[in-house]
Formats: C-alpha cells, structure tokens, sequence
C-alpha cells in the first residue's frame, strides 16, 4: 500500500494554538448497535485506533454519550498518554438506550459529566470540550456559563458546540471564545451553510458529521462515481476531499470500527479534486 499520511490534508490550530491534521476521526463508530454498549468486534476497534497515529491522524472526536462511556475507555486503552494526539469530547445528552438521546443543559450536570471525561480519559485537562446540544428546557446563557467555568477551572483547554445556529455561536462569544462548531454537513445535506461561512470567518474549526453520507451521488454511474475513477479512488474518498476543499477550517471526522475503511478515508487526505471537479459536485449536490 501507497504510504497514508492524514498530514496531507492539511493543519487547522484550534482555538489558535492546539494544530492538527485536518482529516480526523469520529469515534462514535467503537460502540454497539445504536451507538449503545461495546462493539461487536472489540479487538477491530482496538486496532482501528491504534492505526490512527500511523496513519498521522491526530484529531479524534468522541462524547461521553458513545456507548455511553464505552467510545471514551476504548480511547484510554488503545492511546493513553495520547503523545501528540487531540481527544476532543462532548457532553450534554443523556441516553435511555440504543438510538435514545436526550439532552440535559443543566449546569451542574455538564460541570459534573466533563469532570467524569477527565477521569475516563485519564487527563489533568480536555483539549476540546463540546457542548453536545444546547438545551432548549435551560437558558442556553446558562449552559454558556458552566462551559466558561470549566475554562476558568481549567478542567478544558478549548470549548466548541454542536448542531447550533450562527445566533447560537454569537450568544456564545459573548460568554466564552468559541473554538469549534460540530454540525451535521456533507457533500448533499448543505444546511448549515451559512454557519461553515460564519465559522471560516471567525476562524472557528468546523466539524462536520455524518460527512460520507454522500446518498445519490455515491450511487455507482453518478457524478460521484465516474469522479472517482477518474482518480482510481472511491466515492466516499471524493465526498472528503470535496469537504476537504470546501473550506480551510473544515475538520472531517469520518468515523468506522474497522482499519480498512479507517485507511481508505485516511488516504482521501491526499487526494485533489481539480477546479472544475469541484464546482461540478458543489453544483451538482445543489440541484
Ligand atoms: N455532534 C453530533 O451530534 C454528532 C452526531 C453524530 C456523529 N458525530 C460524530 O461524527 C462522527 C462521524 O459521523 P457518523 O459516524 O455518523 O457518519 P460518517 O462518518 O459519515 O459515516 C460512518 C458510517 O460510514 C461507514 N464507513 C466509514 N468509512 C467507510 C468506508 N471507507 N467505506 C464504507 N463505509 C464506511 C461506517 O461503517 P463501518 O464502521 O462499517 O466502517 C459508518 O457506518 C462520529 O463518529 C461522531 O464522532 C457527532
């Protein structure tokens, strides 16, 4: 195999100072049916982790929500001490079961699950912490203000929110720098727009989910496919070199529980779309 580095991608400096390779991993993928108990495979997701750092993938995105808990220990036993790697997580939804989310704001409760992520990580401080939902049963100013004390406290180096509007991002900065915006965005699912636009402006990462959701265009004989040849490359690789162009502080995630899919997306990092290739699916996901 042709050497994989996620380096080729490029480097993003989240919050200004913490710099990672741009092409990350998603680790809600580790767990069971439904995001829900241990994976079927556990020795699959153990390696698929550790494959991370060799492929240069330094970026990895997880919650306390995954499994729960499951995503975080797994990460602990196959990297810890982390030597050069980013663990962001989140907190703020609650689970019931497989499929089940639910969020919970309330101070008190954030302040206490990023306490527990310190513990289940194994580290003095988070490099990233996430605000998994804004609560809409609590004053998101008051959510605002338990992510500003675990950066007082120090618990957190940076904080980021996820699936907000720009309004949201702007409550935000009031109250604490916003280092990072996780939406759900991809090649055909362009909702969040005007929020990736507002992100690369404020030079705020941003972290799109669910990215290889490329639904009709990764269909064989699409503008995907037939895209995807031309470079001896799959159509999922072109969906993340096409985020990957879309914008310099985009930060894909792609998440799997198996080391071949982890190389095949890890190996999109070097891949170039040309001018026209790009316009071309940016128009074509639009219409
Ligand atoms: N903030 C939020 O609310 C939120 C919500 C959802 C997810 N996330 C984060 O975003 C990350 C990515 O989202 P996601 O996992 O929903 O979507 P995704 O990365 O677009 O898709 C993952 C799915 O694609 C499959 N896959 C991955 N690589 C593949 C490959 N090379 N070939 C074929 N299939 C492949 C995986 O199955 P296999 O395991 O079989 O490869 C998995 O079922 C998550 O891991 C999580 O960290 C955040």
């Amino acid at each position: 195999m042709t050497h994989i580095d996620a380096g080729q991608s490029g480097q993003f400096a989240i919050g200004g100072d913490l710099r990672v390779n741009r092409l990350g991993f998603g680790a809600m993928r580790i767990t069971g049916a439904g995001v829900w108990g241990p994976p079927r495979d556990r020795d699959a997701a153990l390696a698929t982790l550790r494959r991370l750092p060799e492929l240069g993938v330094d970026f990895i995105d997880t919650a306390d929500a995954y499994g729960p808990d499951i995503s975080e220990q797994l990460i602990r036993e196959a990297l810890h001490p982390y030597q050069g790697l980013v663990i962001a997580t989140k907190g703020g939804l609650t689970r019931g079961g497989p499929n089940q989310w639910t969020p919970n704001g309330r101070p008190e409760y954030l302040i206490g699950q990023a306490q527990r992520s310190l513990q289940k990580l194994g580290v003095e401080r988070i490099d990233l912490w996430q605000l998994h939902r804004i609560d809409p049963k609590v004053p998101r100013d008051e959510q605002f203000d338990a992510v500003r004390r675990l950066l007082d406290q120090g618990l957190i180096r940076h904080a980021g929110l996820s699936e907000v509007a720009v309004d949201d991002i702007q409550a935000a900065q009031q109250v604490f720098p916003v280092a990072t915006v996780q939406n759900r965005y991809n090649l055909v699912d362009r909702d969040s727009e005007a929020v990736l636009d507002y992100c690369e402006q404020q030079n705020i990462g941003f972290i799109p989910w669910f990215p290889l959701a490329a639904g009709d265009l990764a269909q064989p004989g699409g503008r995907l496919d037939r895209i995807a040849r031309r470079h001896a490359a799959s159509a999922g690789q072109v969906a993340l070199a096409w985020l990957l162009q879309r914008s310099p502080v985009m930060l894909p995630i792609p998440g799997t529980g198996n080391v071949a899919h982890l190389e095949q997306n890890a190996a999109a990092a070097g891949l170039r779309l040309s001018a026209e290739e790009f316009a071309e699916l940016t128009q074509a996901a639009q219409s």
